[in-house]
């Protein structure tokens, strides 16, 4: 079992490395950092815009573009995104919209879905390939459009990671693109848009962001480099989630969530997640459970499952979360549990369901849900304990009591 606190020797990987996006800019009102950022990165004609739709109700977009074109740039925006959009609705708004524009810049200011459609939309621009056949690791065979990514949900992380989420009806499944293509040029980290996210959005995407950094921990691939981003990551969440859920104008929370969110994403981009998000895609891709929501449901109970192979690697991360008294006592089931029992405690105060029912999710359900999760192997392998098809059923009925 690898320790709690270890030397290189004790990770599982023989090699590790880190990629990211080309430059980012973090801070509150960043945003007027944009065009001449843009600006200095190169001579653009064509900019597409990719836009969460309460920013161009509320002028943000209207005003970005308005400052591009008085910089000579010609500018088309879309709000046709929607949350997390199948291939056929990505291939859709690629051909009425993005394909025409012949853009040879893109920018994508949303929450994680609106990212991944700009991310695929960039590299189905110089790609013959449909979004399908890109599904997969290094499938994209040819770079993309440079792109600019600014998040306004904290988060997915997507503005830093090579990943881009799709989701595919017939297979009743969410699947990744993952190409080190999809890496943004530009991000800018501005916590003011954040300002305005929902208390549901706010504690789903929070929770999200939590179990990209957890999972990353505990992942097989974890390295030296996925390590760093995921404590930090656990510790800024474990202390402004709440904060920010509770009060949405509070600022220094919400930069904390952002700033957290994208070490979250650096973390799964070095070391990967898990069984948590293998078994929340087919809760995506089939009953339509926001990604959010469906990882802070199974979180609790994959640790739970996980305990024995990761008890002493959650010490750090019980330290982290700033739970007291969680020392080394009984090989770090103490610090373990508390951990857990945080995360249930967490869902309860940011009124997270517990129960697959609200869903519409059936024990008729249950058997079909951890087939299809087993099939994600890409995320599957990095589970600390091998999950076989009892495991996986098993955790689903935890969660249908
Ligand atoms: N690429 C990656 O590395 C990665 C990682 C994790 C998840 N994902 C994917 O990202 C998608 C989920 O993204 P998400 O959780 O950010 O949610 P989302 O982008 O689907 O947005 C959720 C809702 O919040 C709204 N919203 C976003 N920003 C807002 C704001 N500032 N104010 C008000 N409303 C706002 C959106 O309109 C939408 O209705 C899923 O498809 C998931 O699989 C990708
Ligand atoms: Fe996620």
């Amino acid at each position: 079992m690898r320790r709690g606190r270890h030397t290189l020797d004790q990770y599982s990987v023989p090699y590790y490395g880190f990629q990211t996006a080309g430059s980012i800019v973090a801070g509150r009102n960043t945003m007027i950092q944009l065009v001449p950022r843009i600006q200095r990165m190169g001579l653009f004609r064509q900019v597409f815009i990719v836009a969460q739709p309460s920013l161009k109700a509320n002028g943000i977009v209207d005003q970005i573009a308005g400052e591009l074109s008085q910089a000579g740039m010609q500018v088309r925006i879309t709000t046709e995104v929607r949350p997390e959009p199948t291939a056929d609705q990505l291939r859709e708004v690629f051909q009425a919209e993005v394909s025409p524009a012949q853009p040879d810049l893109l920018i994508g200011i949303g929450g994680g879905s609106v990212l991944d459609a700009t991310k695929l939309f960039s590299v189905m621009l110089t790609n013959e390939d449909d979004v399908e056949s890109m599904v997969g690791t290094d499938l994209v065979a040819n770079p993309g459009m440079p792109t600019v990514l600014i998040p306004t949900t904290s988060g997915t992380g997507s503005e830093v990671t090579p990943n881009a989420i799709v989701t595919l009806p017939e297979q009743q499944l969410k699947a990744g693109v993952v190409s080190p293509y999809l890496l943004p040029k530009l991000v800018i980290l501005d916590p003011v848009l954040t300002i305005s996210l929902p208390k549901p959005i706010t504690a789903a995407t929070g929770m999200d962001a939590f179990t990209h950094a957890l999972e990353s921990y505990i992942s097989n691939k974890a390295n030296p480099i996925s390590d760093m981003f995921a404590l930090e990551s656990i510790r800024l969440i474990a202390g402004s989630l709440l904060p920010s859920y509770s009060d949405g104008s509070d600022i220094t929370a919400r930069e904390k969530m952002l700033l957290g969110s994208m070490y979250g994403g650096m973390a799964l981009t070095a070391a990967g997640t898990a069984a948590v998000h293998a078994l929340a895609y087919p809760l995506g891709g089939q009953f339509h459970i926001p990604h959010g929501v469906a990882n802070s449901m199974l979180l609790p109970h994959v640790m739970a499952y996980n305990l024995d192979a990761i008890a002493e690697r959650l010490q750090p991360v019980a330290r982290a979360m700033g739970l007291s008294g969680s020392g080394s006592r009984e090989g770090g089931f103490h610090a373990a549990e508390a951990v857990i029992e945080q995360i249930i405690e967490w869902t309860r105060e940011l009124d997270i369901p517990q129960n697959l029912r609200v869903f519409h999710v059936t024990e008729g359900d249950v058997e079909p849900l951890a087939l299809a999760a087993s099939k994600v192997t890409r995320l599957m392998n990095n589970n600390p304990k091998k999950m076989d098809l009892d495991a996986i059923q098993e955790v689903y009925r935890k969660l249908l009591p």
